[in-house]
């Protein structure tokens, strides 16, 4: 008989979230008409979930100001709708969201797929404040809507013989124009550690700036892995699998040696073509020191001791 230890995060949630956030997520459901709270809020809130998500004290300042929308919302990449930065329109026109799943699946005890509302009813959503650092120099500070990937994660409950999560991005040619463009190798795909979505800083993004996602940040729902290089944070995520085999990006498929696996942030390894010491804010437009794990040391610094290849960006490093 095969004997499956039952990862932490398969325990029910009051056992593995503090009592706090468990408390909100109550609240959060209770706001959207779906919990046996009833509550004081504004009457909004009560129907806008994005707007009544409470904001989590662990990431209420992110030490810079948030990047205003405008410039955010102007500044994207999402190499499915154009390879410039200047893709919102074409993500607003072209990006159809209607009735989007997401299924995860792989090693786990039960596959699930789930629409957005099911996926959100059940992981809740809380407000986050995260400094963002793109691999090509510049970065910004979002107030982003979402859930611990361990929540999302636990609802299918992994198998302790999972080592890595894959994330899958939308394939649709006609929805997006880069698509047709044949030599990425289309969808769009990255991945992380087991150990790594177990900590609490990724993010399953669903909303931004106190409202549902939009388009050119990656509805309906994205990932954001704070210290890591930007295009670790998939966009438009449709599946998200429990395997052991460490999953291929897009990025790093076209281009192992600028583009790795790891890619934590990491002033002091440069990428082969540019230095990555400082960064420019695009919504300051400061040129700024860039820090180790873009200042998330502290949260995430032990998941790499004896692991000094993680700190290199560049594969070519480490292989
Ligand atoms: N996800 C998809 N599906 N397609 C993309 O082109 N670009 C990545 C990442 N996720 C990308 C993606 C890169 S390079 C970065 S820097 C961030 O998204 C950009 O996120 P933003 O537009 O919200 O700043």
């Amino acid at each position: 008989m095969r004997y499956i230890r039952r990862p932490e995060w398969a325990l029910p949630e009051t056992k593995v979230t503090p009592e706090s956030a468990f408390l909100n997520r109550r609240a959060i459901l209770a706001g959207m008409g779906l919990g046996g709270l009833s509550l004081a809020l504004p009457a909004r809130a009560a129907t806008d979930p994005y707007a009544a998500a409470p904001r989590n004290p662990d990431f209420a300042d992110a030490g810079r100001p948030v990047t205003p929308e405008e410039i955010n919302g102007n500044y994207n990449n999402f190499y499915e709708f154009g390879s410039s930065k200047d893709i919102a329109a074409a993500a607003r026109k072209r990006l159809k969201t209607d009735g989007w799943t997401v299924t995860i699946d792989g090693m786990v005890e039960r596959e699930v797929t789930l629409s957005m509302d099911d996926l959100i009813a059940q992981v809740g959503l809380e407000e986050r404040i995260y400094r963002h650092r793109c691999v090509e120099g510049w970065s910004m500070v979002a107030p982003w809507i979402g859930a611990p990937v361990s929540k999302a994660i636990a609802l299918a409950a992994p198998l302790s013989s999972a080592r890595f999560v894959r994330f899958e991005s939308f394939f649709d040619p006609e929805m997006a124009p880069g698509q047709r463009q044949s030599w990425y190798p289309w969808p769009y795909v990255e991945g992380i550690t087991i150990e790594e979505a177990a900590n609490p800083l990724p993010l399953l993004v669903f909303g931004a700036y106190g409202k549902i996602l939009a388009n050119e940040y990656g509805a309906p729902v994205r990932l954001h892995l704070p210290w890591k290089y930007g295009f670790k944070s998939i966009k438009s995520i449709t599946r998200i699998t429990l395997t052991d085999e460490q999953p291929l990006g897009l990025w790093e498929e076209l281009q192992a040696s600028e583009y790795g696996f790891w890619a934590n942030v990491n002033p002091e390894v440069a990428h082969p073509r540019w230095s990555q010491a400082t960064e420019r804010d695009i919504g300051t437009g400061e040129r700024i020191p860039t820090v180790i794990y873009n200042g998330y040391g502290p949260t995430v610094a032990s998941l790499y001791e004896g692991n000094p290849v993680a700190m290199a960006a560049g594969d070519r490093l480490w292989r």
